[in-house]
């Protein structure tokens, strides 16, 4: 480095200090009691919203929909919708997740049969609605008994003309609202009966539970879950997207994503105040890079989102020349949200579960990832075979093909009639790797066990208690398998990835 630059000139700009990113560093182990299993991974991703695991999956058209949702919410992480849809479609995803683990089945969700109905008629119905027993009601939605397949099948009893009234079970089990999982389980053992229907005061229907539900919350004993009860969802909105903003809220998103490639944007950072004024749900702003633009949006935001470039499909750093080596991107961010009590989501750029930890411990609550999850089976996109391999679609949101089906607004570019997009990112595949829950067992494992070299019990002591040592090329190669050949690929480790 030249000494005595004078000040004000252009050589004295080039005195920079250095960011560094995930292969910069390690985590240096520590004296520990903490075995990996026992590691508390439970956080929070804003303000109001807990997780069971501190792992989001990105607002992608090629990542995260209902399937991808559901399944990040069971495994206790959050999934976030991507905006490449219409306001009516969203709502109707975000719906589809808030459906899916419901404790009770809403009136308007439970499939009732008539006590006029034939058998024959209510057979093909529950076939058609894919359910195998219905509550019977009157013309007021009164109780009256509960038909299922093994009261009419296989028409040994009765026959396919006769009523309902006739095969119907009329000694019917119900329970009012606010029953716990356990209660209605008793229930069911007690009676040997499979669903429940929840009735008010007057015996009106006002839900049902099943079995088959319940067993399924059972079997997601870490899934995040809302205060009625049903599983969490994220939504992406674009910063000048009051419309969606609000419909999503209303449809019941536990957390915003405003969905901007440079949040500290200052029309950006209006836009997303106007937003948060007006809905009940968090609102997580992003995506930032430095303390300068985390001090414009502490004050309002739930939770802020970290990354200007860092992500496996972006070319935002080379197209724009602008970005932020992410692992200081993410400590810049957390020295100005932490005091503050609002959380940090490292968006981008983890390929292995040594990266998500390492951000955790550079400050973030939460990491969101995007091509972690574009292979598995819930990711939308069909798989497809080249040379023998699957794969599955995974494109940047910022690419030609995403621009084209959604807008160019998250990278604050007009959408001007017959003219070329200039993308900040790029249309790829990536290998087709089963089921995201597997997925996230790994991810979340490699998590752990960082926790346990360091020592640390909980996110919030990780964070504390963990420190970064400088990596030289030759300890980054060393880090990596060397001086061998790979002859089995292990499920947590690409040598391209
Ligand atoms: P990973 O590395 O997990 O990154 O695949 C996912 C994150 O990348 C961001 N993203 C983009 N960034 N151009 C960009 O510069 C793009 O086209 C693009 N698409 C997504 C986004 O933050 C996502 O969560």
């Amino acid at each position: 480095m030249v000494d005595n630059v004078p000040d004000g000139t252009f050589s004295q700009k080039l005195q920079v200090p250095e960011a560094l990113t995930f292969d910069d560093v390690l985590l240096r182990p520590k004296e520990s009691r903490v075995e990996p299993d026992d590691a508390d991974v439970s956080t929070r991703v804003s303000k109001h919203v807990e997780l069971n695991i501190p792992v989001l999956s990105a607002a992608m058209d090629t990542v995260t929909e209902s399937d991808t949702a559901i399944g990040m919410a069971r495994e206790g992480g959050l999934g976030v919708l991507h905006r490449n849809m219409d306001i009516e479609e969203m709502t109707a995803e975000i719906e589809r997740v808030k459906r899916a683990d419901e404790l009770v089945i809403d009136r308007e969700n439970v499939v009732t049969a008539t006590p006029d109905q034939t058998v024959a008629e209510v057979d093909e119905m529950m076939n058609h609605e894919g359910v195998s027993g219905a509550p019977v009601v009157d013309g007021d939605d009164t109780v009256l008994g509960i038909i299922s397949g093994t009261d009419i099948r296989p028409f040994l009893e009765v026959g396919e003309s006769d009523l309902v009234r006739e095969a119907m079970t009329d000694e019917v089990i119900t329970a009012e609202l606010g029953i716990s999982p356990r209660e209605a389980l008793e229930l069911m053992y007690e009676y040997k009966i499979e669903r429940v229907p929840i009735v008010d005061a007057d015996d009106t229907l006002v839900g049902l539970i099943t079995m088959q539900g319940l067993l399924q919350r059972r079997e997601n004993q870490a899934a995040a879950h809302d205060t009625e009860g049903r599983l969490i969802c994220g939504a992406a909105v674009g910063p000048f997207e009051t419309d969606r903003a609000t419909a999503a809220d209303e449809a019941g998103a536990d957390v915003l994503f405003i969905d901007c490639a440079h949040a500290h944007n200052l029309n950006v950072i209006e836009a997303a105040r106007e937003i948060k004024a007006a809905v009940d749900a968090d609102v997580v702003v992003g995506n930032v890079g430095t303390r300068e633009a985390a001090e414009e949006v502490v004050d309002f935001a739930d939770g802020i989102k970290v990354g200007i470039g860092p992500g496996s499909i972006c070319t935002t750093r080379v197209v724009t020349g602008a970005g932020m080596p992410q692992i200081s991107a993410v400590a810049e961010v957390a020295d100005v949200a932490a005091p503050e009590n609002v959380p940090v989501i490292a968006d981008g750029g983890i390929r292995y579960s040594g990266d998500a930890i390492k951000a955790i411990a550079a400050g973030a609550d939460a990491v969101m990832l995007g091509s972690y999850f574009a292979g598995t089976e819930e990711a939308p996109g069909r798989v497809i075979t080249m040379n023998g391999k699957k794969y599955k679609q995974y494109r940047g949101m910022g690419s030609v093909g995403a621009m084209k089906s959604g807008g160019g607004d998250r990278y604050l570019k007009e959408e001007e009639e017959g003219e070329e997009f200039v993308p900040e990112g790029v249309e790829a595949a990536t290998p087709y790797k089963g089921t995201l829950a597997s997925e996230l067992h790994q991810l979340v494992g490699g998590m752990r066990s960082g926790m346990g070299y360091v020592g640390a019990a909980t996110i919030p002591e990780f964070k504390e208690r963990s420190e970064f040592v400088r990596v030289s090329a030759a300890g980054q190669t060393e880090g990596h398998p060397h001086d061998v050949m790979i002859t089995d690929e292990a499920p947590n480790y690409s040598p391209d990835s």
